[in-house]
């Protein structure tokens, strides 16, 4: 059973690969990147493969039985068509089964809803792929928060768009054991999962946050319109937009879901604590 992993280069493809190694050995796992030599680390054989390029994943995918294909990076107009190039090659290579990694959130009436909406695109391509599929819908990752605790301690405060809505935080840790599950466990075949943690408001992981860091870090709710403005200015229109149509969905209780973990993995994911302690771990 040989099984590539798109994105290898990217922190999600790293942790699916990890974790696939330890479930059926390097030799059985291919990374996929379209930078190949950002993902060499991983000690695989390593294959090019630009989302633009359907040639390149039509010799990437040769000789492989499953494809984990981690949801792309670019503006939503591009994605879906970059998604089918890997769906087409994957079809072209006779590969027995697909698995995806799509996201939780608003279809409608957010700044990231047309990001959500490529993804049900690509679920719908997928399932209608004719291989054997599962489709994980990833909850917010809590890295990229705690990527910015810096910021939060110097400036005393979380501050978004969110107010009291709850958060169903996971972790990349979290999502490469569930989809190394998926991908090698047939019973998951047919499958849309929730891939989510427990639900917490923004005051909760502020005070998480102070118990792990021993940090004073209160949280501060600002009106969407503020927090865009704030966001764009300091990301950029794309990314800014995307950040705060997350928090937005978030105040929304898009990403407060039922989780579908336990079914994906056969354990409960871990908690925000854990998940807390676990990055101040990795980085201390
Ligand atoms: N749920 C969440 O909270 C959340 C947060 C952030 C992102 N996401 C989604 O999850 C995905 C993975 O996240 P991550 O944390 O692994 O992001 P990451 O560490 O920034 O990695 C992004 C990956 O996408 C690759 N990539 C970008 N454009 C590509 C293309 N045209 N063809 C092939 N590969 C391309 C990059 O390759 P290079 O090394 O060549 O640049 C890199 O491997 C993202 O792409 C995004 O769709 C979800």
């Amino acid at each position: 059973m040989k099984i590539a992993v798109t994105s290898a280069s990217g922190k999600l493809g790293a942790s699916i690969v990890k974790h696939l190694i330890k479930e059926i050995g390097k030799d059985n796992v291919i990374g996929i990147a379209r930078t190949p030599e950002k993902a060499t680390h991983l000690g695989i054989e390593i294959r090019k493969g630009d989302y633009n390029n359907r040639q390149e994943f039509n010799n990437a995918l040769q000789g492989v039985n499953a494809v984990l294909l981690v949801s792309g990076m670019d503006t939503p107009e591009k994605r879906i068509e970059q998604h089918r190039n890997v769906i087409e090659a994957a079809k072209h290579n006779s590969l027995k089964k697909i698995v995806y990694t799509s996201i939780i959130g608003a279809e409608e009436n957010n700044a990231f809803s047309p990001i959500v909406q490529t993804n049900r695109q690509t679920e719908i391509d997928v399932k209608n792929a004719g291989l054997d599929w599962v489709i994980g819908r990833n909850s917010i990752y809590i890295e990229p928060d705690l990527d910015y605790i810096d910021t939060y301690v110097r400036e005393g405060e979380i501050r978004n768009c969110a107010e009291e809505g709850k958060c169903t935080y996971t972790s990349r840790e979290e999502l490469g054991y569930a989809y190394t599950k998926m991908l090698v466990e047939d019973k998951h075949n047919g499958h849309t999962y929730n891939l989510a943690g427990e639900g917490i408001t923004q005051s909760q992981l502020a005070d998480f946050i102070n118990k792990v860091y021993n940090t004073s870090l209160v949280y501060n709710s600002v009106s969407i319109e503020e927090y865009k403005k704030e966001r764009t200015a300091a990301l950029g229109d794309f990314m800014g937009t995307i950040i705060a149509g997350i928090y937005e969905g978030i105040g929304n209780g898009a990403y407060d879901v039922p989780s579908d973990y336990i079914k994906a993995t056969g354990r409960p994911h871990i908690s925000p604590m854990a998940m807390i302690k676990n990055y101040y771990n990795n980085k201390n």
